[in-house]
């Protein structure tokens, strides 16, 4: 694969979340585990643990945690009238209504309960350094483009174990050792063969809006 192949690859990436119930084999998620292995670490001091999870009584648990702690975020946004403006481009009133119902309700994080895999991604504060959260991030993205690569679908998800509260309840679910100083919890890998179109990734800034030369402001390339 050249350079040219390698960018489409990656452009032709987005985030899934409908997913076909077929298992994802064992090859794939085991390559999938070892692109992780290979992401940049700080000091080399790989500190990345990973807790795949295909048991649905545990996805419904995480699932429902996921519920929880989106729908208690997206109804502090609804109050601040923030998520109306954000779907005010939605004509049709009945829709829009829907889709708000939607997000404050929380389902729109459910969606692990259908992923046939989930891929916890947890530090261990330990063995790594200050870098363990950038670790963890890099061995995430590794998995998200080797999941692609293998014509799966995948999303992170961060936001139901963003609150201490919630992270704390997300370690019981897996059986994490508890207590700061031992383990981040990150995110989870939601994964799965696809069952929406991934033809169309979401719009992107351009590079003019985000890249300057030299120094900061200069958008001339000089
Ligand atoms: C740090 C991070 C946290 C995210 N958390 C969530 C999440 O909690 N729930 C979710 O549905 N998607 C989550 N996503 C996926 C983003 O919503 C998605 O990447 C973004 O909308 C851009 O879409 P794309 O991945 O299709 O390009 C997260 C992505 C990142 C990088």
């Amino acid at each position: 694969m050249n350079a040219i192949e390698f960018l489409d690859v990656l452009t032709s990436r987005k985030s899934i979340r409908r997913y076909k119930p077929d298992p994802v084999p064992d090859e794939m998620i085991d390559r999938i585990l070892e692109a992780a292995r290979w992401a940049p670490t700080g000091e080399n001091y790989q500190p990345w643990r990973f807790i795949v999870v295909r048991d649905q009584e545990t996805r419904n648990k995480i699932g429902d945690l996921s519920r929880q702690g989106s729908g208690s975020r997206m109804t502090s946004w609804y109050c601040l009238n923030e998520l109306q403006q954000r779907f005010e481009g939605i004509e049709d009133p009945v829709k829009r209504a829907e889709v708000l119902e939607f997000m404050y309700s929380g389902r729109v994080s459910e969606f692990c309960k259908q992923a046939p895999v989930v891929v916890a991604i947890i530090g261990d504060l330990r063995v790594g350094s200050v870098d363990v959260p950038y670790d963890l991030c890099a061995a995430m993205e590794n998995m998200i483009l080797q999941a692609h690569a293998e014509g799966l679908g995948s999303c992170w998800v961060y936001g139901p174990v963003a609150s201490t509260r919630d992270a704390i309840r997300f370690k019981k679910i897996l059986g994490i050792p508890l207590g700061m100083g031992y383990y981040k919890v990150l995110s989870y890998l939601a994964v799965g063969f696809p069952k929406e179109q991934r033809k169309h990734p979401r719009p992107k800034l351009a590079l003019e809006e985000m890249v300057y030369w030299e120094k900061f402001g200069n958008k001339e390339r000089i």
